[in-house]
């Protein structure tokens, strides 16, 4: 069945297709994989890179985010845009000083309770930190989502919504127990980015190609559904 060899392929592809260059890759602490996942929220990666870079020079830990003042933060976030990241994320270095410590929680549950992080972040944080075996759903992991398992619906809504949530879950549930939960987050963004693009995906050179809906089907550009105008 296509499901219960998603995961796997992915975890291949990414190993020999993927990124495993970016400034927070083989990093496993959690303040900088949560760092480079609020940037890169709604900021392309290359753009990413040098605020990140110059970002963890003048803060390098939790201790040294939470003790600054938001208006030392903030001009290191100038040209970002979405200024509430910089608002949550330095709320958040102070929320893990005063609740947690001074440390980020490992389970993605704890993670998500924090300010500014939703559900699929928490997951992303604690799969890359510590190899959780929980589900992202991103804007580019929906595309893939969409298009392979044929959800139809506009994604913000709540059916829609669910059901790709329990397709990501699924797609888990039934990948083998040392499925590579680094690789296959991962594997899901560079797919997501390098493949399953939103103008012109490179099916021919996507490693889902063969059980894939929208291919099959020759709908790739009605998926994700399109919001109504
Ligand atoms: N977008 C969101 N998270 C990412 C990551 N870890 N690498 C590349 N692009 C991303
Ligand atoms: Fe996306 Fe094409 Fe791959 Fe399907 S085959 S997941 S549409 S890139």
């Amino acid at each position: 069945t296509p499901l219960a060899d998603f995961a796997s392929t992915i975890v291949q592809w990414q190993q020999e297709h993927g990124r495993h260059h970016l400034p927070w890759q083989g990093t496993r602490d959690p303040y900088r994989i949560w760092l480079s996942e609020i940037m890169l929220q709604q900021t392309q990666v290359a753009t990413v890179i040098g605020y990140y870079e110059r970002f963890l020079q003048r803060f390098p830990d939790i201790a040294a985010l939470a003790a600054a003042s938001q208006d030392e933060v903030m001009p290191y976030w100038a040209g970002l845009g979405y200024y509430a990241r910089a608002r949550n994320l330095h709320r958040c270095a102070q929320t893990l000083v005063a609740q947690w410590n001074g440390r980020f929680p490992e389970q993605s549950a704890d993670i998500a309770t924090l300010p500014g992080i939703g559900p699929s972040t928490a997951a992303a944080i604690a799969a890359f930190a510590h190899g959780e075996r929980s589900p992202i759903m991103d804007g580019n992991v929906k595309r893939v989502f969409t298009r392979y398992f044929g959800i139809h619906g506009i994604t913000s809504e709540r059916a829609t919504e669910k059901a790709l949530w329990e397709q990501a879950h699924a797609a888990l549930a039934c990948a083998p127990a040392s499925l590579d939960m680094i690789a296959y987050t991962q594997g899901l963004m560079d797919l997501g980015s390098q493949r399953c693009t939103r103008g012109r995906p490179a099916c021919a050179a996507c490693p889902l190609q063969a059980g894939c809906y929208a291919r099959r089907n020759a709908c790739q550009h009605e998926l994700p559904t399109p919001k109504k105008k």
